[in-house]
């Protein structure tokens, strides 16, 4: 059966107001309808990847006839650099650069250097990250340690070649990612992370495989639970695999204690080997929400804002930027969007009536990162 396929590109964009910015905090943070604060900033910097995950951009969709996002249509390094500014002015501490696959962005470090130079209202420098799938970290980490990458996250699901080739469905070799991985490592990306999405009766088998390999190496690896993301990945609850049967799993063999969160936003819910052989994290955002303290707000490659992962539409900034908006007049907007946020997805997954409306199409992870 064909599908019709319309491409993540054509969402309709919510107009954005540059009015009614909401009071302002007294240390000129920003808080949201539920009294969040915007702490964190993703910002995707390619629409491509040079992995066909599975769960993320199936073949079947993102296939030769996929239109992906032309040139002209994304953030240049100045706008995104601009935009930043304004963000970290007002609150943002963390910034997560993504994709699709961000390390396929020419010139990346161009960009790191000019977003590692921003610091905090108190001085701070900030936390500067990007996930990557690794295929090109071998080659990148130490230019991106050196222009100023405070550490990175890698993707890997599956620690069996066959497998792995399976879930890439880019027929990529897990040793190169494991390469990059041990050259992120020596080229002191730190504290750096490991990513597995779990799905059941696909690489579940892998959980313990993926736990012995990273014990003892520093390394903090984290399984998260499989989410039901954009709308091409065919998301099945049966296929959840609850990060509490993780935690069995891993405690049945290795017994693990629970871990103080370093912040209330964390993602993840930490546990320490009680042999001492460092952590790991399970993220729930399936069988555990997290929406009430989330401080994380997403710039789409093509520079619309997105203020939760399941949004099916975004504020253009772009247009904004690309008008001669004023700093002054491009920080009231985001004050006003970040004042009204109300999403709260994954806490309302489960209720009746759903939080997505009929007709609407989420945006795709690979659009607006992970
Ligand atoms: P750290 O700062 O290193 O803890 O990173 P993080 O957990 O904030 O970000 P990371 O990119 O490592 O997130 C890991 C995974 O958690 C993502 O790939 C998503 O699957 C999931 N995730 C991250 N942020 C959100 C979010 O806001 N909502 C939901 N539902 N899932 C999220
Ligand atoms: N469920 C959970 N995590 C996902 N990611 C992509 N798609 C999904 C999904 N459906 C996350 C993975 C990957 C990152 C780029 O995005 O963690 O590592
Ligand atoms: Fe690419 Fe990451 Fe999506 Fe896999 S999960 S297809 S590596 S963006
Ligand atoms: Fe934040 Fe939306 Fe994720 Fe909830 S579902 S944690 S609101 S991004």
């Amino acid at each position: 059966m064909s599908r019709r396929i319309i491409p993540v590109a054509d969402i309709s964009a919510i107009p954005v107001i540059p009015a009614n910015p909401g009071p302002p905090s007294p240390d000129g943070t920003l808080h949201d309808a539920f009294a969040r604060p915007l702490r964190d900033l993703r910002i995707s910097v390619t629409d491509r990847c040079n992995f066909r995950c599975v769960y993320c951009m199936p073949r079947a969709v993102f296939d030769k006839n996929y239109r992906f996002l032309p040139h002209s249509a994304l953030l240049s390094f100045e706008e995104i650099e601009r935009l930043a500014r304004i963000f970290v002015a007002h609150g943002v501490e963390k910034i997560r650069l993504t994709g699709g696959e961000p390390l396929l962005r020419k010139n990346l470090e161009y960009l790191i250097e000019r977003l590692a130079r921003l610091t905090t209202p108190g001085g701070q420098p900030l936390d500067l990250t990007l996930t990557t799938n690794g295929a090109l970290l071998a080659r990148k980490a130490h230019s991106l340690k050196n222009a100023g990458l405070t550490r990175v996250t890698v993707s890997l699901d599956a620690l069996d070649d066959p497998l792995f080739r399976q879930m890439n469905d880019a027929d990529f070799a897990l040793d190169e990612v494991l390469t990059g991985i041990s050259t992120a490592h020596s080229a002191g990306l730190a504290p750096l992370k490991v990513n597995m999405v779990v799905k059941r009766g696909t690489n579940d088998s892998q959980i313990l495989p993926m736990a012995n390999y990273f014990r003892h190496s520093g390394i903090v690896l984290r399984f998260i639970e499989y989410m039901d993301v954009g709308t091409s990945n065919g998301w099945n609850m049966t296929e959840v695999l609850p990060s509490a049967e993780v935690i069995a799993q891993i405690a049945a063999h290795y017994p693990l204690v629970p871990l103080e969160a370093h912040s209330e936003a964390e993602t993840a819910q930490r546990w320490g080997y009680a042999d001492g052989a460092g952590e790991i994290g399970v993220i729930s955002s399936v069988t555990r929400a997290f929406c009430a303290t989330c401080t994380r707000a997403r710039l789409s490659t093509e520079g619309k804002l997105y203020l939760c992962l399941f949004a099916s539409a975004g504020h253009d900034l772009r247009a904004l930027v690309r008008q001669g908006t004023r700093d002054a007049d491009l920080a009231a907007a985001i004050a006003h969007i970040w004042h009204n946020r109300n999403d709260r997805y994954s806490q309302l997954r489960g209720s009746a009536h759903g939080p997505t409306l009929p007709g609407e199409r989420r945006v795709e992870m690979s659009y607006i990162g992970g």
